[in-house]
Parts: C-alpha cells; sequence; structure tokens
C-alpha cells in the first residue's frame, strides 16, 4: 500500500503524457493547416490544452517516481484548481443552457428558433458584431446551407414543409415563417407575398437568395446556432461531471503519493543524521 499510490501516479502521468503529445501535435498542425474559420476557433484552446497536459504529467511523474515533494505540492495544487474550475463550469454550463427552445410552428415539421429565448450571457455572445462575423463564416465555411439544399432541394414546397430541419438549417438556410414568402426551392423563396402581411420580423428584410447571404445574418440564424450550442454543451457538462469523479480519484492517489514522499524524505533526514 505504500509504494502502490506513488506507483500508480507515476503510470497515470506516463499516460497523459503519452495523450498530451497527439493532443499538441494536433493543435501544431490546425494552427499551420487550419484553413477554415472554424478550424481558426480551435488552435489555441487546443495547444494550451497539450502544453498544460505535457507540463503537468512530467511533474507528476517526476515528483511522484523521484519523491521530490514540492513538484507533488505542485501538481496537487493545479489539479485541485482544476476540479474547482470544472466543478463551476459544470454548474455554469448548466444555467446557462436551462432557457430556450425551438418554437413549434403549424402544419410545420420543423421548428423556428427566436433570439430572445435564450439566456441573457449567450445572447451577448452571438450578437457581438466581431463573434458573429467569425461564427458566420465557419457555418459558410462548412456548408450547412449547401448541404442542406443538396438535401432537400428536389422537394416541392409540401414536401419540404414536413422536414425535420436541424436548428441551424432552420434559422441561417431558410427564411422565418413569419415572413410568408412562396417556396420555390430550399435557399430560394420568392419574396413578393400576395397579401400585406406587416412583417413584423425583421430577419424578412435580411433575408437573400443569394447563397453567401441567405439568412446567415439573421436573428434566427444565432438563434438556431445557440439551440446547437446548448445541447452540445449538455453533453459536455455531463461528459465533465465524469471526468470530475476521475480527476477526484487522481487527486486522492496523488494525496496519498504526497504524504509518502514526506515520509520518505523525514525517514532519509532521520538515517542521514
Ligand atoms: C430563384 O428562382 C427563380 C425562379 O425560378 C430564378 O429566376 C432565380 O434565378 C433563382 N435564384 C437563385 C439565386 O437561384
Amino acid at each position: 500500500m505504500f509504494r502502490l499510490s506513488n506507483n500508480l501516479i507515476g503510470i497515470l502521468n506516463v499516460l497523459t503524457f503519452i495523450l498530451s503529445i497527439p493532443i499538441l501535435w494536433a493543435g501544431v498542425w490546425l494552427s499551420n493547416k487550419g484553413v477554415t474559420e472554424c478550424e481558426k476557433f480551435l488552435d489555441k484552446p487546443v495547444i494550451i490544452l497539450g502544453v498544460f497536459l505535457m507540463v503537468i504529467s512530467l511533474a507528476g511523474l517526476i515528483g511522484a517516481c523521484c519523491r521530490v515533494s514540492w513538484l507533488l505540492w505542485t501538481y496537487l495544487l493545479v489539479m485541485f484548481l482544476l476540479i474547482v474550475i470544472l466543478f463551476c463550469f459544470t454548474i455554469f454550463a448548466f444555467v446557462v443552457t436551462n432557457k430556450g427552445a425551438g418554437e413549434v410552428v403549424s402544419e410545420r415539421g420543423y421548428k423556428e428558433y427566436r433570439l430572445g429565448d435564450y439566456s441573457n450571457w449567450l445572447q451577448k455572445r452571438v450578437n457581438s458584431t466581431k463573434n458573429w462575423k467569425k461564427i458566420r463564416s465557419c457555418l459558410v465555411d462548412s456548408k450547412v446551407c449547401s448541404t442542406f439544399l443538396n438535401k432537400y432541394g428536389g422537394d416541392n414546397d409540401e414536401q419540404f414543409y414536413k422536414q425535420h430541419l436541424s436548428s441551424v438549417q432552420s434559422g441561417c438556410c431558410k427564411p422565418s415563417n413569419d415572413c410568408q414568402f412562396t417556396y420555390v426551392n430550399p435557399t430560394n423563396w420568392s419574396t413578393n407575398t400576395n397579401g400585406a402581411s406587416a412583417q413584423t420580423n425583421p430577419d424578412c428584410s435580411i433575408w437573400n437568395n443569394d447563397q453567401k447571404i441567405l439568412c446567415y445574418d439573421c436573428q434566427a440564424c444565432k438563434a438556431g446556432l445557440l439551440d446547437q450550442l446548448k445541447r452540445d454543451w449538455k453533453k459536455v457538462a455531463i461528459v465533465n461531471i465524469v471526468f470530475l469523479i476521475v480527476l477526484i480519484i487522481i487527486y486522492s492517489i496523488g494525496c496519498c503519493a504526497f504524504r509518502n514522499s514526506r515520509r520518505d524524505n523525514v525517514y532519509r533526514g532521520k538515517n542521514g543524521a
């Protein structure tokens, strides 16, 4: 039992060290070869994660195997901070993603999305012009709407209205139902409406049949993205809980290893004296 914790921490840190190499490699690859705006979002966080994991594994490894108390102490402190940060982030993710849902529209298979339904914090993030410009070009690069057109292009209006669209497709690739535009194909709508339906939805004047414009600047597109984000964050938060439990177990083993190395140092001190 006495040596076990040190060995376990040693092995765990060898594993996380090995793991950090491909992560770091992926980060460097993304920053050099990543061309689309979506990939550019990721390179810095991935590199930071890789370097962090590498440094902390080395501290844990050397600390546990060579019984360097201050390295183990640093390792435990960083682990503790990581547990606290992860815990706070998980709570935050649950709170922020609690609000908002798609709205059911009569006689439509898909839902429509309104920005006002989502949490204020998330609304502020997508309403920032700088953020939205990046997200927008990521959406264009990822070909959400051209995939959408390929998939539903053959539908007539009745078939199209019955489709279950993703939140981003519904928000960004077609005009809002409020506008009452006439369907030509999924990304081409005739904007001359017959009735004088007062268009209270500002998205209606933003819609453009041009493949590069569509509804990418609509409030509905931002809302559709937030709806997607909301579902993704829920999944991340659940994975985080599992990760937190694993971290707490590693932390406890690390504490044992730390106690051992201190006890060893005390013995060594007595023998030396
Ligand atoms: C949309 O459809 C109309 C009518 O078929 C066509 O004249 C127009 O060129 C189309 N616009 C685009 C951008 O595809």
